[in-house]
C-alpha cells in the first residue's frame, strides 16, 4: 500500500440538475474519511450504447473507462426508475463493460446509496444494481445500506444535505467502503 489518498470514483444515475442523488454524493465528498478521496464522472455526454462501435468508444467512453481504472473504488449513487437503475446509468455500465474482455469495472470494490422520493430509498434499483456487479466482477461492500427515503424532506431548497442520520449513514458507508479496498487491496 501506498502513502497516496485511497480513491473513490463517485457515479450518479441521475443527469437531472437538481438532482437529489448528485446531492447525496456532494454530501459524500464531505464526509469521507482521512486517507481518501472522493471524486466525480459525470454520466452527461455519454451516447446510447452501440456495440458496433465498442471497439473505438467515443471520448467521453474513454474518459469514463480511464476515470475508473485510476479509481481504488466505485461508488454509485442512484435513483431507482421503475424499480430498477435509470437507463443512463446502465447504458454507461454497458460502455464501461465493453469490448468484452477489456471492462474497466473488473475487480473493483465498490459501494452503492441511492435517494428516492418514495419510502423504500431506492431499494428495488439498489438489488439490481448488485445483480449486475455480479456479471461485472466488482465486489461491493454488503453493509451498511444507504437507502435514502422520502428524499424531499431530508434536503433542504439549495440540495443540502440537512438529516444527521442520513450524514451518519453515509459516513459509516464511506468508511466501510475505504477498509474492505485496502483489505482487499490495491492494484
Ligand atoms: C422515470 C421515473 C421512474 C421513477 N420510478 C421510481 C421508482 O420506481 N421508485 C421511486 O422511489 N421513485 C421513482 N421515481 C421518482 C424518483 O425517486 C425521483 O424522481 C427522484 O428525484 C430521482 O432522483 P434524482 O433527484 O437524483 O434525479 C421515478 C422517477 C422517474 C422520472
Amino acid at each position: 500500500m501506498t502513502d497516496n489518498p485511497l480513491r473513490i470514483l463517485g457515479i450518479v444515475g441521475s443527469l437531472r440538475r437538481n438532482s437529489y442523488n448528485r446531492s447525496a454524493l456532494c454530501a459524500a465528498a464531505r464526509l469521507v474519511p482521512e486517507g481518501a478521496i472522493l471524486e466525480s464522472f459525470d454520466l452527461d455526454g455519454i451516447p446510447l450504447f452501440n456495440q458496433d462501435e465498442d471497439q473505438h468508444p467515443p471520448f467521453r467512453v474513454a474518459e469514463l473507462k480511464r476515470r475508473i481504472r485510476e479509481s481504488d473504488a466505485v461508488l454509485f449513487v442512484t435513483p431507482e426508475y421503475n424499480y430498477s437503475v435509470p437507463g443512463v446509468l446502465k447504458n454507461a455500465i454497458d460502455w464501461a463493460s465493453r469490448p468484452y474482455g477489456d471492462s474497466a469495472w473488473d475487480g473493483k470494490p465498490a459501494a452503492i446509496m441511492g435517494a428516492s422520493m418514495g419510502t423504500l430509498g431506492t431499494a428495488r434499483a439498489q438489488y439490481h444494481l448488485r445483480q449486475i456487479l455480479v456479471f461485472l466482477n466488482m465486489f461491493p461492500i454488503n453493509q451498511p445500506e444507504v437507502m435514502i427515503g422520502n428524499a424531499a424532506t431530508r434536503f433542504d431548497e439549495e440540495g443540502e444535505l440537512t438529516d444527521q442520520a442520513t450524514k451518519d449513514h453515509i459516513s459509516r458507508l464511506l468508511q466501510s467502503l475505504v477498509d474492505w479496498t485496502r483489505r482487499i487491496g490495491r492494484e
